[in-house]
């Protein structure tokens, strides 16, 4: 009798070794945009560590920023055999091959950060990228005291992003109607009259191609020595083409105030250097780390959201009426919190775990 408790012991100990392992075994596609913007490095480094760490089996690719690579490597990742897709699409309209084969496939995908325009996507994790304009026109809201103008008019541009990334038209039109009563009152004008999206909106957020622009601004609305008092960037990737712009082709004597998004190492070392203002952070590392247990309660077949949103140790909405990916068919989604970062609060950033300070006072990537 002993020895059949003992054979029955270690049959289930193999088996539970060989469910544990064969579990284990979930695949993970993985695919970033690009490597040429800095944050999709730490973004696609950071999931694979976290899901390499929790024992799944991942593939991570970055497309260089070409919709048709990144078509092609998700479908290599289905044909891999992915269980799960996490995706930050370079064009949110452009994927719906690959989308499409998911669905048929039966694979969940999570849209990452940018969200996808397929009902294919199963849950959307970013951050509120609405707010992420609001803060940045709200700085410039209080760096000029706009609220108390009192018959002061101020100068102000804008540079927007990607208009094939879905976030870029959320990023604008944020800071825009946050200014927006001080453009429809006067206290604020734009010299250019480039204030609608497509005019401000920076092909792949591209540094050289907001630089040509912003030089071509300055060159054209401010050679006569009018001041700009401020220009609203939506990331860090197009606020250095501007600050390199204002360097080399503004005239004024004045700081003006720009902001930025993504604390980008560069961008950083601008802003302690009085270059740049601000840059709206998102912590990637939060980001993934919401990714994971949102992946985990997926593969294990139940998922609630707002109990999963409430159990993150980070500040997280579970939003299932901001984002659609066609009219009507809204995409459950996981919004986490930005944060502003300017040269007082750096230090929040070697907080994250994510950044050190060098002697020199400059953020370097741990
Ligand atoms: C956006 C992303 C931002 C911005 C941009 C550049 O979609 O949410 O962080 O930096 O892409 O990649």
């Amino acid at each position: 009798m002993k020895k059949l408790l003992l054979l029955v012991l270690a049959l289930v100990m193999v088996f539970g070794a060989y469910t544990a392992a064969f579990a284990a075994a979930k695949k993970i596609g993985i695919s970033m945009p690009t490597q040429s913007l800095e944050r999709w490095n730490r973004d696609g480094q950071y999931l694979k560590a976290q899901f390499d760490a929790a024992g799944y089996e991942t593939q991570l690719t970055y497309s260089d920023n070409k919709n048709d690579q990144q078509v092609n490597d998700i479908d290599n990742m289905i044909s891999w055999g992915a269980d799960l897709l996490i995706i930050a699409a370079i064009d949110g309209d452009g994927l719906n091959t690959a989308m499409n084969h998911a669905a048929e496939a039966g694979i969940p995908v999570i849209a990452y950060d940018r969200l996808i325009g397929n009902d294919a996507v199963t849950y959307y994790i970013s951050f509120d990228n609405y707010t992420v304009g609001v803060l940045q026109g709200k700085f410039i809201e209080a760096a000029l005291d706009l609220k108390n103008a009192k018959g002061k008019v101020f100068n102000i541009e804008f540079t927007a992003g990607d208009p094939a990334d879905n976030n870029a038209g959320y990023f604008f039109r944020g800071g825009f109607d946050t200014l927006k009563p001080y453009l429809d009152s006067g206290v604020l004008k734009v010299i250019s009259g480039q204030t609608e999206f497509q005019q401000v909106a920076t092909a792949q957020w591209n540094t050289d191609t907001a630089l040509a622009r912003a030089q071509n601004i300055l060159g054209s609305y401010y050679a006569d020595g009018t001041i700009l008092h401020a220009w609203l960037c939506n990331n860090d990737s197009t606020a250095a083409g501007v600050t390199q712009a204002l360097e080399s082709d503004y005239a004024g004597s004045n700081a003006v105030i720009v902001t930025g998004q993504d604390g980008d190492i560069a961008n950083l070392a601008n802003i302690v250097d009085g270059k740049q203002t601000m840059t709206v952070y998102k912590n990637v590392a939060n980001e993934a780390v919401v990714t994971l247990e949102v992946a985990k309660a997926l593969l294990n077949g139940k998922v609630n959201g707002e109990e999963l949103a409430k159990s993150f140790s980070v500040e997280c909405a579970y939003d299932t009426t901001s984002y659609f990916t066609s009219p009507g068919h809204y995409t459950p989604s996981f919004l986490l919190v930005p944060t502003v970062v300017t040269k007082d609060n750096l230090d929040y950033l070697v907080g994250t775990g994510l950044y050190i300070k060098g002697e020199d006072g400059y953020l370097k990537a741990k």
